[in-house]
């Protein structure tokens, strides 16, 4: 074990504070096997094994080993002995326990060194004075030349990076050991590089591995089946179903290890600031940098359910939003988004995902929804990091359909523009066109000038529709919200033209006859998604048609969620 004064203490904002607020100094202890630090008070340790911890190489609980056989195996019957956080086999012990006792994973248990094995035979009284029992000379039993010194440890730290730049630069895939420290490695951004099995060589894109996937996870009480793989470190990735605790996305490979955690995890809501409450749900804001390991975790956690995503490590330049469902026990976690801080593209969403067990309740257009506050609040407009997968595009398209309509039938008078309409929604301008366009409205009278076409009648019929659908489901309530932006308004260029909007008398809008609006669209023509995209737009023309939109088949076009077990 070593202690070490820490320059960056890497654990959570509320564990250093916990550790701040008694006044002692900033201590880790260090995992001897993995090298990942903790303070004291953050493991849980009793006063009397922070003291012998010190004498001795501490292990973390993922490395833990029996302290008298040396092996990691059976952990169902390893208990950690309250006196100095040592693992031992209830068969190793001495006296012999019979079974791990009932109750707290945590024992107390004095171990005897003395004695190991009772059926080994006492060595001869001269040779026990020995070391080794006099089978090495003592110049050979020496041990105190092996042990590892600082510069030891610098070279072989040296060594080691070395050999993990050059691993990287062959493949890009994560080191499991960085993986598993949760550093970053190779310090890529954006979460949606575009990721196709067809990926030219040498394009800087991270290509998670294929195989082998985690089938499961258990999460809070739940099992859910994963969608895809997510680079977990090796040994965990080589598991059928790894444990997550829903608290603090910590990651354990046994049902013993993660009663352990669950019995000591000093979360029960995430580490942030609570900035929305609406009776039982909450949002919270998570910082990347003050967070770093329970947001990489929360991103592994996330790349099980999301194929785009590349970005695991660098999380700093990321904040947060987590919706959780709260009961007296805690705040539960049931999906997020991400945001960068700085979006230079003015993405105001990287990257959103419910669990597949809370799917289909309304949260993920919750979320999208709360996103669009955010903007709103920041005074700019917004946009979705691309590509958006399916389930993705499937939800904001029922978003924007839903608010722009309800944008349209809030006008008052004849005229509205388009950049009037994109800062009522915050939406962008290229959306706003985007979904007039896919709801076919968009289009030229026979005048030749642009127009809404709006079926007042209709969209009113729709957004009743909408809404005695949602009754049941939260929705934003924009004055709950307690949060100041970290960027404020730059100023929104856009070029678009302004629209009349009709009231739906204008049967013919191109004047020939057949009621259509055959004028090819002057705006649009390069869409934010791919052109399996149009699909709405192809049933152009009657208003009824795309605004019950329900009968869209789009939702066929997107693989079931239903996938938790
Ligand atoms: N089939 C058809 N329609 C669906 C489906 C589906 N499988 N899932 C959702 N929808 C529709 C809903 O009917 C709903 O429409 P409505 O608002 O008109 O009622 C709308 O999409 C949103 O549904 P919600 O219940 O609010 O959203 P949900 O909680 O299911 O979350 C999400 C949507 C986040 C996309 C979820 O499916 C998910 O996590 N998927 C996996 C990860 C993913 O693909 N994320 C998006 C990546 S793109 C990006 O991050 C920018
Ligand atoms: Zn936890």
């Amino acid at each position: 074990m070593t202690t070490a004064a820490a320059s960056t203490p890497t654990t959570t904002s509320s564990r250093t504070s916990a550790a701040n607020a008694q006044g002692t100094p900033e201590i880790i202890i260090t995992c001897s096997t993995c090298n990942i630090g903790d303070h004291p008070s953050c493991l849980k340790l009793t006063e009397k094994a922070q003291d012998t911890v010190a004498h001795y190489s501490w292990q973390c609980e993922d490395c833990k080993v029996c302290m008298v056989c040396g092996k990691s195996d059976d952990e169902a019957q390893t208990v950690i002995c309250d006196d100095c956080d040592r693992a031992c086999h209830t068969f190793c012990a001495s006296p012999r326990l019979s079974d791990v006792p009932e109750g707290t994973p945590r024992v107390k248990l004095v171990l005897s060194n003395k004695k190991t094995k009772s059926a080994r035979k006492p060595d001869p009284p001269e040779q026990a004075m020995l070391p080794f029992g006099g089978r090495l000379t003592e110049a050979d039993a020496k041990i105190s030349a092996c042990k590892p010194t600082v510069s030891d440890r610098a070279k072989f730290k040296k060594a080691r990076i070395q050999a993990e730049s050059l691993a990287a630069e062959s493949s890009p895939a994560l080191s499991s050991e960085a993986a598993e420290n949760g550093t970053p490695v190779n310090g890529r951004r954006g979460y949606h590089e575009d990721r196709t099995s067809r990926g030219n060589a040498g394009d800087d894109v991270y290509y998670a591995p294929a195989e082998p996937k985690i089938n499961s996870i258990y999460f809070g009480t739940r099992e859910i089946n994963t969608w895809y793989s997510a680079p977990y470190p090796e040994e965990y990735n080589g598991q059928s179903h790894i444990y997550i605790c829903e608290y603090c996305f910590k990651y354990m490979k046994s049902q013993y290890l993660a009663g352990r955690h669950k019995a000591k995890c000093p979360l029960r809501h995430p580490p942030g600031d609570e900035i929305y409450r609406d009776g039982g749900i909450s949002v919270f804001e998570v910082d990347g940098r003050k967070n770093k390991i329970y947001c990489q975790n929360l991103c592994l956690l996330a790349k099980m359910f999301l194929d785009h995503k590349t970005l695991y490590y660098d999380v700093e330049p990321f904040l947060f939003y987590l919706l959780t469902e709260n009961d007296s026990e805690g705040c539960h976690f049931v999906g997020y988004f991400s945001k960068e801080k700085r979006s230079s593209a003015n993405y105001n969403l990287s990257c959103i995902v419910t669990l597949p067990v809370s799917q289909r309740k309304g949260y993920g257009g919750l979320l999208i929804e709360f996103s669009y506050l955010l903007s709103q609040k920041e005074g700019r407009t917004g946009s979705p990091e691309k590509p958006l997968s399916d389930l993705g595009l499937v939800s904001y398209r029922r978003y924007w359909r839903r608010t722009v309509l309800r944008a349209l039938s809030e006008v008052e008078g004849e005229e509205v523009s388009i950049d009037e309409l994109s800062s009522k929604t915050c939406m962008t301008p290229d959306d706003v066109v985007h979904t007039l366009h896919l709801l076919s409205l968009l289009t030229k009278n026979a005048r030749g000038e642009y127009v809404i076409r709006c079926p007042r009648a209709l969209v009113l019929a729709y957004l009743a529709a909408v809404d005695a659908k949602k009754g049941g489901m939260a929705t934003i309530k924009p004055d709950l919200l307690r949060w100041t932006p970290l960027l404020f308004k730059t100023p929104i260029t856009t070029t678009t033209m302004p629209v009349v909007v009709e009231d739906g008398a204008d049967e013919d809008p191109d004047g020939d006859g057949d009621g259509d609006a055959d004028v090819p669209l002057p705006v649009n023509t390069n869409p934010p998604q791919g052109e399996e995209g149009t699909k709405e737009g192809q049933d152009n023309g009657e208003g009824a048609t795309v605004l019950n939109g329900e009968t869209d088949d789009e939702e066929d076009a997107v693989g079931s969620s239903d996938e938790e077990a």
